[in-house]
């Protein structure tokens, strides 16, 4: 089957990661070594339903490596959730002869992935291209590395004022419903502590450091705090700190969408170029509904369901490491 894929779309969807266009790129040019076309579809899975698609060259991929963003825009498409959108994005397919798909996002769009194969019996292969590293079956996804560097440039420049001022700041930091971003962040920023949607389910972890007191032998805190309804973010942090311990100057910084954007690190530009060329490894040898992994620096084919599967556990090495180091 592998060697009847005469081509192949690609598209990014959800929200954007620094890597995806070095992703692309790397997708695109393994294709063309091998043979096959490749076409590009804009705004993901919504360009696939309106036909919104450009057949790509070498050359329609040069000068993006450095670029944050994605070069082929992305979408959140509700149509797609629908069997009457994926059947036009389905026709869309057989209409620009494109044989098989390469995805790259994030839990939602691989989701959609695995419907949409299962559906019309399509090779599709997936990459991880989330900031969040919440896929299972990877040890990081694309753009992750990245965000992560982000995160602690703007934590250092946090430290700064809140040393001046010897205040206690909550970060907010993004990542969905996975702790990862916050643990590691806050330990690459030498942060007090990490509130986690995977911990703060099982206890009150703004309770346990309020006990141990805040701030130890410190006169300013930093406190990683990732997004989530299970912590509440770092406002409902901040409102809990200032009603019950008053002495305390608090402050909260959200660090928002600035930790999608930039140019991705070496790191992530390295993964997504292996990633890329694994993605049409993976369609030549056959593969289909799968995500390209990577474990101990091995690639690996990880089937779409084991990758969505909400259960990513969080490291406790990493917990521990915080813990010791934050005294
Ligand atoms: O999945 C990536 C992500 O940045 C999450 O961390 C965040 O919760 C969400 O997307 C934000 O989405 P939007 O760009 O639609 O605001």
């Amino acid at each position: 089957m592998g060697a009847s894929i005469k081509c192949i779309g690609i598209l990014t969807s959800g929200g954007d990661a620094p890597g995806m266009n070095v992703a692309i790129r790397a997708v695109t040019r393994a294709a063309i070594f091998n043979g096959m076309r490749v076409k590009g579809i804009y705004k993901g899975y919504k360009g696939l339903i309106t036909g919104d698609i450009e057949e790509f060259k070498t050359n329609s991929v040069s000068n993006i490596i450095q670029r944050g963003g994605t070069i082929l825009k992305t979408a959140r498409s509700d149509e797609f959730r629908t069997p009457e959108g994926r059947k036009t994005a389905y026709e869309t397919m057989l209409r620009e002869e494109i044989d098989a798909l390469v995805v790259i996002g994030g839990d939602g769009s691989l989701t959609g992935a695995n419907i949409f194969a299962r559906e019309y019996n399509i090779p599709i292969v997936g990459l991880p291209g989330t900031i969040d590293n919440d896929l299972n079956g990877t040890d990081v996804t694309i753009g992750y590395d990245t965000a992560l560097n982000t995160i602690m440039q703007s934590v250092d420049k946090i430290r700064d004022t809140a040393t001046s001022h010897e205040r206690l700041f909550f970060v907010e930091v993004m990542g969905r419903n996975c702790g990862y971003l916050a643990l590691n962040s806050a330990i690459a920023s030498g942060a007090e502590a990490a509130i986690i949607p995977e911990i703060s389910m099982e206890k009150d972890q703004l309770g346990e450091l309020i006990e141990q007191g805040f701030r130890k032998s410190k006169n300013s805190s930093l406190v990683l705090v990732a997004e989530s309804e299970i912590t509440g973010g770092a406002m409902k942090m901040a409102e809990r700190v200032k009603n019950e311990y008053p002495q305390y100057d608090v402050r909260v910084s959200i660090l928002g969408h600035l930790q999608r954007g930039g140019s991705p690190t070496a790191q992530d530009r390295i993964l997504a170029s292996r990633m890329g060329v694994a993605a049409i490894q993976a369609l030549l040898e056959d593969q289909r509904n799968v995500m390209i992994g990577i474990r101990e620096n091995e690639i690996d084919y990880v089937p779409f369901q084991r990758a969505i599967k909400k259960d990513r556990e969080i490291s406790d090495e990493l917990l521990e490491v915080l813990r010791i180091l934050s005294i």
